[in-house]
């Protein structure tokens, strides 16, 4: 898969990304913000782990945001079963340095489009964490909606939270 945008190219992960993105992946301001599966700190072994499973999935739902051909992030999404087959939850991070270039917010759009049309979703949803703006901000420009504030319902690095349930219904 390879979607080739302004800003970045969002492609299938490949072997050899996993120094760069092991290097990057490794910033507690990342995993802050991402569940508590995403490692920290974030070894080059993780994220060969990471790259391998990715490959072995059908269908492939996880891919890597690159800028000069070099993984500076990831986007994919998670396809629910049964009567939520038509339902996809949706997650992203991008290397500190890219930050605020409007790199995410692009590639959430056309991995939200891609997602819609390669498995005819009717809704892809995220729930960032309260505090998180930034994020909060790249769902907003990518067309998601926001339906309801989650109380009190994740715990991270020992702080309970909300979540912010955000929505793009096709
Ligand atoms: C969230 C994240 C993906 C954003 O990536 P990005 O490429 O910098 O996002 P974009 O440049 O597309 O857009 C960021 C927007 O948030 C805004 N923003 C950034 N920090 C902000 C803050 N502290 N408060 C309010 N808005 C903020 C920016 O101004 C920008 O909006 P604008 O274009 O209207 O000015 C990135 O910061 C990241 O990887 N964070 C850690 C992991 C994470 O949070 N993943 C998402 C989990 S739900």
């Amino acid at each position: 898969m390879q979607l080739t945008l302004e800003r970045s190219v969002v492609r299938s992960w490949r072997a050899s990304d996993a120094e760069s993105i092991a290097r990057y992946a490794n910033n507690r301001r990342i995993w802050i913000n991402l569940r508590d599966a995403f490692p920290h700190p974030y070894s080059v072994q993780d994220a060969r782990e990471f790259i391998r499973a990715t490959r072995s999935r059908s269908p492939e739902t996880t891919f890597a945001i690159t800028v000069a051909d070099e993984a500076v992030g990831s986007i994919g999404f998670v396809l629910h079963r049964d009567v939520e087959r038509v339902s996809a939850e949706i997650g992203y991070w991008l290397a500190e340095p890219f930050w605020g270039r409007g790199i995410t917010a692009e590639a959430l759009a056309a991995v939200t489009n891609y997602a819609i049309q390669q498995h005819g979703l009717t809704r892809i949803f995220a729930v960032p964490f309260a505090w998180n703006t930034a994020s909060c901000r790249v769902l907003e420009k990518a067309g998601y909606v926001l339906e309801a504030r989650l109380r009190h319902s994740a715990v991270k690095d020992g702080r309970l939270t909300d979540q912010m349930q955000y929505a793009f219904i096709a």
